[in-house]
């Protein structure tokens, strides 16, 4: 945890839950290597009021994720960015009405994966917006899939922003899924 910010340190020094903490280092050990891999310095980042991340440093875009021992993380130097790790779990259909479209659940047939994925889609979706308020269930529409697409399609409507559209790329192994933006 060197590389981390002054700032960041005493974040880290505030999380007292041993999971929490793991998962705020996981996310920053991820973005560090994200970094790295594009000879890009670590500038340290932190949140805005709505708990999204932003460099330091002012520049590019970065989102985060963990889910149990996972972590995940995205950096682009131009447009905004969203990820997200989900693992598949049989909730996510009996919790369909709370975050899906009456639409949506038609193609989602019930179907475990397919549930989870469209959760995973939907809050990268939220994650690249980045503001609160925002409803996955009526603010996000996702075009129909399958378990074969590599891309998932959706688009943020109904809110006082124009339409907009994202394109995110699935990426499944074993009982997980990652999802993120591509656009
Ligand atoms: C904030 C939210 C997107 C986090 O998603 P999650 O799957 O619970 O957790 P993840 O591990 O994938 O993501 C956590 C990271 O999201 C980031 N994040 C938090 N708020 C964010 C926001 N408004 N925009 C973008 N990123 C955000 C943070 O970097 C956080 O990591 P950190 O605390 O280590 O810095 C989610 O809790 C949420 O509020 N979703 C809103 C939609 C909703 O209503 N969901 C329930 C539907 S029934």
């Amino acid at each position: 945890m060197e590389f981390l910010s002054f700032r960041e340190k005493l974040s880290l020094a505030n999380i007292g839950h041993p999971k929490k903490r793991k998962e705020w280092k996981g996310a920053r050990l991820a973005i560090k290597s994200a970094l790295d891999s594009i000879q890009l310095p670590y500038p340290g980042f932190y949140k805005d009021t709505h708990g999204k991340s932003h460099a330091m440093d002012g520049y590019g875009y970065v989102s985060l994720t963990h889910h149990g021992d996972y972590s995940g993380a995205i950096f682009h130097k131009e447009i905004p960015v969203g990820i997200d790790l989900e693992k598949v779990r049989e909730k996510t259909v009996t919790l369909g009405p709370k975050y899906l479209d009456d639409s949506e659940m038609e193609f989602l047939n019930k179907d475990p994966y397919l549930h989870t994925l469209a959760w995973s889609v939907k809050e990268t979706i939220f994650k690249c917006q980045g503001k609160k308020g925002i409803s996955l269930r009526q603010n996000i529409l996702l075009q129909p899939f399958t378990c074969a697409d590599q891309i998932v399609k959706g688009k943020i409507h109904g809110t006082d922003f124009a339409d907009h559209h994202y394109a995110v790329k699935v990426f499944a192994e074993n009982d997980m899924i990652l999802t993120y933006t591509v656009w």
